[in-house]
């Protein structure tokens, strides 16, 4: 089994989307080991993308991911890494593969709904920031 991180973006809760999300997660054989709704500081979400720090989206997408709570979430199945970048789709939502979440239900690049892991180190790095070693390794 594998775990990765997943994140419920602003705009996902702010549109009431968590419930038809998670519900398609569940679908997918995905198991929830932990999760949290937190409203991210400034500080918390550069931290989280930092390695996207020198990119010209980088200020808009802090001050997005901070505008409201998210959903961070730890989940677990096999390939689960590879199998929720797959569900989620690409990350503009127009090129996303359909009946992928973010082709379903995201309005932009920047607010596109849900976050995951793109590799196996970058998921032991996230899982780790929000969830210490106790739920997360
Ligand atoms: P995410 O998978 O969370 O990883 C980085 C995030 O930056 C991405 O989803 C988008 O929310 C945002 N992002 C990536 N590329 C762009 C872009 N070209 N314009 C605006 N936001 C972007």
């Amino acid at each position: 089994m594998e775990r990765t991180l997943g994140i419920l973006k602003p705009d996902c809760l702010r549109r009431r989307l968590m419930g038809k999300v998670i519900n398609r997660l569940e679908d997918e054989g995905f198991a929830f080991v932990n999760g949290m709704i937190k409203h991210l500081t400034q500080k918390e979400a550069e931290g989280f993308y930092y390695v996207h720090k020198d990119r010209s989206f980088f200020d808009d997408l802090v001050e997005f991911m901070t505008s409201g709570p998210v959903f961070i979430m730890l989940l677990e199945r096999e390939n689960a890494i590879a199998k929720l970048r797959e569900v989620i789709g690409a990350t503009d939502p127009a090129q996303a593969a359909p009946g992928t979440i973010r082709r379903e239900w995201a309005e932009s690049k920047q607010n596109n709904l849900i976050h995951a892991s793109d590799s196996l180190e970058n998921a032991k790095f996230e899982i780790k920031y929000f969830f210490s070693n106790k739920s997360g390794s």
